[in-house]
Formats: structure tokens, C-alpha cells, sequence
């Protein structure tokens, strides 16, 4: 039986995958493609699901930018509902010759809207909802054939509907958990409007994945890159299932590791039955880093030269493939998505040179979120600690030193960053935790110490709560377990005068300084 299906035309948005997500949580199967797919496409897939409706995703254009993507013609006479949320509701109400302007003030982050009439896409919504929202461009006013649903302050069309046709938009991102009432929204266009049946089950994903490898690699050999995070742990355990003996996991020791991180993945990974290489390349990378200041160019420089290290070893041991434990979140920001805007090279997707020695790259994970990830790993009966270690850029601790990464401020991020872990831990803090550390700024105050004058670096602190990164709230951390903090990183390290919180949410910020 075909599965009832949602697509989701991906117009470039940070949150397209997780609107996807959030249908398959309700049984419905949904599925990520291109912004211009025209009704033939569609129907050619209408043979393997019973498409029942259609999403458009946000992105970061503007619907006035030349270059500013459209949509088919062809899908707007097709009758399908079409729900757009962000620059798909612009997009949408700029069709049908809506006015669309630049917004006087733009909103990003929690909003309150008024629902003017909570009836279908809005039904059993109160008459005010917090809302998450992030745009620069508003909806002004629509022909008669539109009513308004909702309104915001700065906002006057925050949703509307078609008076006749199924079609909607809604300027706010209903699949954020920021957003209170979001699935209810998403259940209401998913049920009522398209009238799907809950009738698709998550594939047993490891299996499919296993075969998927064993399918791409057949008898060759394979190596895999291994950080000992839960990322590329899992996407290990999956190849080593599929290909035994023929893979070789790699752990590239580029000297940003956390304290006694290359002694603790050799101890996780003994008793795995995988063959595990620890590479020794601190020279390598840092002679590669000095001077550079840029972020981008550090994860560039990164990417590279986790590269060239493992095409060296395949080389060696004739290995023509390699996996990578790559998450849908790595690709969507480092911009490898059509329309998406780059927000960061993650040195496993951006970071890679345009020629490669392999044949090809392998990413079983590659349309996963990490808490989907986690499942699986608990799946395949991973240690609990691994599951739940809190993940680590690939860069490591090179980009939570603002500017040049030298020795000494390795050494120094290392001990702040250990002292964190230490006290959150300690305070029974973490379980909610998605990430806890510190950064080195590369900014020097002046302080006190023992009535001497010190200039020291400003460390700051970091630690968020989210559920699969995309979005992140600060922690509202006790001043106790603050205080403590500063108190034993100004004392314990004294190149450290200053140490400061950092209380911004994601967006605007990223989870990470670079
Ligand atoms: P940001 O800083 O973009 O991070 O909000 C989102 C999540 O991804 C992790 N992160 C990375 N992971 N390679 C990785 O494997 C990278 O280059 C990278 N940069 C960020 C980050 O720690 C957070 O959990």
C-alpha cells in the first residue's frame, strides 16, 4: 500500500528536514524535494506515495531578490493543498499578488500573535500563542479571495487562508518546539486538510542502513572516520556490522581534543571488535593554523587536513571509501542545500576539497537529527554514556579559541573547559543539558589578583538546552554554580581575569562562537 505523503518543497530554510520530521512523528510519511519540482515530477512519484498535500519550506531569500526562488506553475493548478510556512507564506501571498514588503521591524525569536479567527490550519488554537518566528519580510494585505487568520504587532497577514481552495500560509515556524502549539497546526493540515491516514511506519533504519552499505561497498575495504561522539560512533557500529573486517575506523588526534579524549576512545572502542587506528597529528594541524584568524578558514584548513590524513592511510591499506558520521544539521548548515544560506563550514561537509582520492563519501546519517541518532545508537545497544555524551564540533577545541589557536591557549581552553564539565556535572545539571563549555575570547580585561594588577583573557561560558540543535535556549543555570565556575577558573588558571555567561538564545546565535 502506498503511504499517505506530504512533500516538502525545500526553499532554502534551516528548518525544512524538521518539518518532514515532525509529519513522519505522526505516522504520515513525508519527504524533503526541490523548491521547483513541477506537477509532472509529482505525479512520477505519485507512484510509489499517495501525495496528499504540500508543503513550502522558509528560506532566507527575499521574494523581490532577482535570484529568489519560485515555484511551478504547473503545482499551483494541481489542486493539492499547499500550506506555506515563512518565505513560503510570502512566497505564496507574492503569487497571488499579495502586498509583500520589507518588514519595519523584523522579528526573530518568540512572538505572541493574535489569532483573529482560530478555525482550520488554526483550529482548537487559543486567541493568543507564542510563536517562533524569523523574518525579514512581511505580508502587508491579500485580494479578496484571502482572509487573515492571525495577526502580530509588526505583522498585519501573519496567517491566512484561500476562501475557497485549500491553501494557507503562516509567517511562524509551527515545526520549532518554540512554537507551543505547532503540531497541533501541522496535525490539522496533515488530518483535517489533506485527510491522511497515520499509515507509515519508521523503516527499521539500522537494517536498511546496514545493506545500504553493504550495497555501496560490496567487498572492498572502507574507512571511517571515528571522533568517539555519538555521530560517528553509531554510523561505526552500523558499517562495522555491514562490512566486518574490511572497515578501519581512523581517530585523527589533531590536539583540540578534550582532556583524555584519545586515551578514552581507545578504552570505548577495545572491546568493540573494531580495528581502530589513532593517528597522531598535532604538528600537522597546528603548523596549518598559525596566523589564521578567520573562523571559516580554520574549519576550512580543518576539513582539509582531516583529508589528506585519511587519504593517506587508505592509500596504505587500499581503501576506497569513506564513511562519515555526517548529520542532517552539518549539511543544512554549511549550506549544501539548495537555496540554504551558509552559516558555518562543518568540517565534514564544507571542509572537504572539491577533489578527493575516494571513490566516494559514504553517510548512513545524513538525513538524521542527533536525538534520532541516539535512538538508533541505544537501538544497537550502545554504553548509555555514549549515547548521551554531549556532541563535540569536529573542529574541536580550535573553534572555541576566538582568533589564532596557539599552545598555550589550548591548554587553557582545556582547563576552563574541564572545570565546567566538572561543576555542571557535579550539580546534576547535565541530564538537561544538550551542551555545556567554554570558550576563549580574544579579549583582555583587567583585574585584580592579590591586590596586583592582572590582564587576563575573558573565558565565557556556554551551556544550552535543545532537542535537535536547530534551535537552542541558554540554560538558566543557579548564580551558585556560576559563581563556583568563576571562581575556580579565575583562581586555577591564572592566564584568566574575566569570565562571563553567554545568554543568547539559537537563533540568533549558533550553539557554537565559530
Ligand atoms: P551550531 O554552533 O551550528 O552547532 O549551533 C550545532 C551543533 O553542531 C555541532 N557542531 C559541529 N559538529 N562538525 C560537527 O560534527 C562541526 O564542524 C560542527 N560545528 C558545530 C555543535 O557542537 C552543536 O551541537
Amino acid at each position: 500500500m502506498k503511504p499517505d505523503t506530504i512533500l516538502v518543497l525545500d526553499f532554502g530554510g534551516q528548518y525544512a528536514h524538521l518539518i518532514a520530521r515532525r509529519i513522519r512523528e505522526n505516522g504520515v510519511y513525508s519527504e524533503v524535494v526541490s523548491s521547483n519540482m513541477s506537477s509532472n515530477e509529482i505525479s512520477k512519484l505519485s507512484e510509489k506515495f499517495n501525495i496528499r498535500g504540500l508543503i513550502l519550506s522558509g528560506g532566507p531569500s527575499s521574494v523581490y531578490d532577482s535570484d529568489s526562488p519560485k515555484m511551478s506553475q504547473s503545482i499551483l493548478n494541481a489542486g493539492l493543498p499547499l500550506l506555506g510556512l515563512c518565505y513560503g507564506h510570502q512566497l505564496l501571498s507574492h503569487v497571488f499578488r499579495g502586498n509583500v514588503k520589507k518588514a519595519t521591524r523584523k522579528e526573530f525569536g518568540h512572538t505572541i500573535v493574535q489569532i483573529t479567527k482560530p478555525v482550520s490550519i488554526l483550529n482548537k488554537l487559543n486567541r493568543t500563542e507564542k510563536v517562533w518566528m524569523s523574518h525579514g519580510d512581511t505580508v502587508y494585505s491579500l485580494p479578496s479571495e484571502f482572509e487573515t487568520l492571525a495577526t502580530t504587532e509588526n505583522c498585519p497577514v501573519a496567517a491566512f487562508r484561500h476562501k475557497v481552495k485549500p491553501i494557507f500560509g503562516i509567517q511562524w515556524h509551527p515545526e520549532v518546539v518554540h512554537t507551543a502549539s505547532g503540531h497541533v497546526i501541522l496535525k490539522n493540515f496533515i488530518f483535517d486538510i489533506c485527510e491522511c491516514e497515520s499509515n507509515w511506519q519508521p523503516a527499521n533504519f539500522a537494517k536498511d542502513s546496514i545493506s545500504e552499505i553493504k550495497r555501496i561497498v560490496g567487498n572492498e575495504k572502507a574507512i571511517i572516520a571515528l571522533s568517539g561522539g555519538i555521530d560517528s560512533s553509531t554510523a561505526a557500529l552500523l558499517a562495522s556490522k555491514a562490512l566486518g573486517k574490511n572497515l578501519i575506523a581512523v581517530f585523527v588526534d589533531h590536539g583540540f581534543m578534550r582532556e583524555g579524549e584519545a586515551e578514552e576512545i581507545r578504552n570505548v572502542f577495545k572491546s568493540s571488535g573494531l580495528s581502530l587506528t589513532i593517528v597522531d597529528a598535532k604538528k600537522q594541524f597546528m603548523n596549518k593554523l598559525k596566523g589564521v584568524k578567520d573562523p571559516e578558514e580554520k574549519r576550512r584548513i580543518i576539513g582539509n587536513e582531516f583529508i589528506k590524513v585519511f587519504e593517506k592511510i587508505a592509500e596504505k591499506i587500499k581503501a576506497n571509501y569513506l564513511l562519515q558520521g555526517t548529520i542532517y544539521p552539518d549539511r543544512i548548515e554549511s549550506g549544501s542545500t539548495r537555496h540554504s544560506d551558509k552559516i558555518k563550514t562543518h568540517h565534514n561537509v564544507g571542509g572537504i576539497p572539491d577533489k578527493i582520492k575516494f571513490r566516494k563519501i559514504v553517510e548512513p546519517l545524513r538525513d538524521l537529527y542527533k536525538d534520532e541518532v541516539r535512538n538508533i545508537a541505544e537501538e544497537l545497544g550502545m554504553p548509555k554514556y555514549i549515547v548521551r555524551r554531549q556532541p563535540f564540533p569536529g573542529p574541536a577545541l580550535a573553534v572555541r579559541i576566538i582568533g589564532e589557536v596557539t599552545e598555550k591557549k589550548i591548554e587553557i581552553v582545556k582547563k576552563a573547559d574541564r572545570i565546567v564539565a566538572q561543576e555542571i556535572e557535579k550539580s546534576g545539571l547535565s541530564e538537561n543539558l544538550w551542551q555545556y563549555f567554554a570558550i576563549l575570547t580574544d579579549t583582555k580585561t583587567t583585574g585584580v589578583k592579590g591586590d596586583a594588577r592582572a590582564y587576563g583573557y575573558t573565558v565565557a561560558i556556554r551551556a544550552v538546552e535543545s532537542k535537535e540543535a536547530m534551535t537552542a535556549n541558554f540554560a538558566k543555570l543557579p548564580y551558585e554554580v556560576l559563581e563556583t565556575i568563576s571562581t575556580r577558573i579565575t583562581n586555577e588558571i591564572p592566564e584568566v581575569s574575566r569570565v562571563v555567561y553567554d545568554i543568547t538564545h539559537k537563533p540568533p546565535s549558533t550553539i557554537e562562537w565559530e
